[in-house]
Order: structure tokens, then C-alpha cells, then sequence
């Protein structure tokens, strides 16, 4: 038993989306999120400089006695991940990664669409992970570019991103995809507007926030961290950037903007 916190990070709002998932699935656990806010996107950061603040991040839910740290970031995992489990080899870290896998084992089309940003799509570890499990299905990737922005701005509901979303997601569908994997964590925020697209036609979205909670739990129950049964778990939130940035955080985290 342990009832130290989870430490949850991302460039900015995104991994919020996992931390709604973490919440729901282990409401005892108590969660750190620390949301970056300063370097924000970090989309087209080199690798060296993503490594650097990814390095900083969990220095810093470390140095608050987090038990465990989630990178609820697709970018910071393909540039740190390897880099990060060296360093911090006494704490279980989770990564995150576009859900590939399911999508080409679901697909009955053959065509499955990935959106990320761009440093993801070009990583290494995206490119392995699209060898190994593509299975013969064809694979479209698409930068969601300018998504991240919205999402930090809010402006999830204004027409101009509707019209954003709308040039990434329909070219893809009518290419033939029935699968879209969301492989960024701040595009399930876009999640109504992608809908919208989507309109009757058969195509799932998908993004990783299940199956990273599940980990999560897996790994707390194989190490022994669980916090106890009706702990009383408290919510936190971190930033680099300023107060302001890190009540915001707070506040879409519950669902108040
Ligand atoms: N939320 C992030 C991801 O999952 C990073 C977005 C960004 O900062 O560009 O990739």
C-alpha cells in the first residue's frame, strides 16, 4: 500500500485527458499533474530540448514524492521515454503511444488513419511500432496541426476549428479509413468536433486513455502501490508557466471550461 500520488505529465492541457481516465478508473489514487504551459507545443521542439523539459518534469513530480509518473504525452514519450527510464530507473514510468496495434487488428477496410504531431509521426518509435503491427494495413498519417493551440486556448467550440478539424479528418476518411487513432493526448478534447465530421459514416475514433489507466493499474497491483481502499485522494496541479496558467489547468480538469 502506498498513498503517495500518481505523477501525471504533459506539455500543457492534454494529459488531462488521462488524468479524467485515471481518476474514474482508481478514484483512491491521489494525482500530481504537472502541465508544462511554458514550452507549449511541443510539437516541432527538437528531440534534445524535448528531452531536456521532459527531464526537468519528472525531476520535479519526483521531488514531491510521486510513486509512479505517466507521461500522458505521445511526443515526450517517442523523444524521452528510453532516456527517462535509464535516469529514473527506481520509478515505474508509463509512456504513451499512438494505438496502432488495436486499430490495424480492428480495421476492416485496411485503412487506418493516425493523427499526432509531427515530431510523434517522425519518431523512431512511431516508425517501428507502424512496421511491426501494420499487418498489411495501410496507415495514413496526418499532423493534426493547429489542434494543440485550440485545445490550449479553448477554442475547441469555435468555427474556425471546426473548419480545422474538418480539413485533417475528412480527406482521411474518404481515403477509406474506418479507424482514426487520436495519438496526441489533447486531441480527445476535439473529440465532439470530430464527430461532428464523422457524422453517420462508420468510423471509430480511438486514443489511449483506457488502455494507459489499465497499465496503470496493472502496475500498481504488480508493485505493491495501491493506495488503501477509501483513501481520501487529492487532486493537485503544477505548471512552469504561471498561476494563472495552473488554475486553468484545474479548472478544464474538472470540466469547468
Ligand atoms: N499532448 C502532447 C502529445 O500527446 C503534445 C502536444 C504538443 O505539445 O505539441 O503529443
Amino acid at each position: 500500500m502506498n498513498n503517495s500520488p500518481i505523477g501525471i505529465y504533459d506539455s500543457g492541457f492534454g494529459g488531462l485527458s488521462v488524468w479524467r481516465e485515471l481518476r474514474r478508473e482508481l478514484p483512491d489514487e491521489s494525482l500530481l499533474y504537472l502541465g508544462d504551459g511554458k514550452n507549449c507545443p511541443y510539437g516541432s521542439l527538437p528531440e534534445e530540448r524535448i528531452r531536456e523539459v521532459a527531464d526537468e518534469a519528472v525531476a520535479t513530480l519526483l521531488a514531491q514524492g510521486c510513486k509512479m509518473v505517466v507521461v500522458a504525452c505521445n511526443t515526450a514519450t517517442s523523444a524521452a521515454i528510453e532516456f527517462l527510464r535509464d535516469k529514473y530507473h527506481n520509478v515505474p514510468i508509463v509512456g504513451l503511444e499512438p494505438a496502432v496495434k488495436p486499430a490495424c487488428e480492428r480495421s476492416r477496410t485496411g485503412v487506418v488513419g493516425v493523427v499526432a504531431t509531427e515530431r510523434s509521426l517522425e519518431s523512431e518509435k512511431f516508425l517501428n511500432t507502424l512496421a511491426r503491427y501494420n499487418n498489411g494495413v495501410r496507415v495514413i498519417r496526418q499532423v493534426g496541426r493547429g489542434f494543440v493551440e485550440a485545445v490550449e486556448a479553448n477554442e475547441e467550440s469555435l468555427p474556425t476549428t471546426r473548419e480545422l478539424v474538418h480539413s485533417v479528418i475528412e480527406p482521411i476518411i474518404e481515403q477509406g479509413a474506418d479507424i482514426i487513432v487520436l495519438g496526441c493526448t489533447h486531441y480527445p478534447f476535439l473529440r465532439e468536433v470530430i464527430n461532428d465530421v464523422v457524422g453517420e459514416r462508420e468510423v471509430e475514433i480511438i486514443d489511449s486513455g483506457e488502455a494507459v489507466a489499465k497499465r496503470v493499474e496493472y502496475l500498481l497491483d504488480e508493485l505493491n502501490l495501491r493506495a488503501e481502499n477509501g483513501a481520501s485522494a487529492e487532486y493537485r496541479f503544477m505548471t512552469f508557466a504561471d498561476e494563472e496558467y495552473k488554475e486553468r489547468l484545474r479548472r478544464k480538469a474538472f470540466g469547468e471550461i
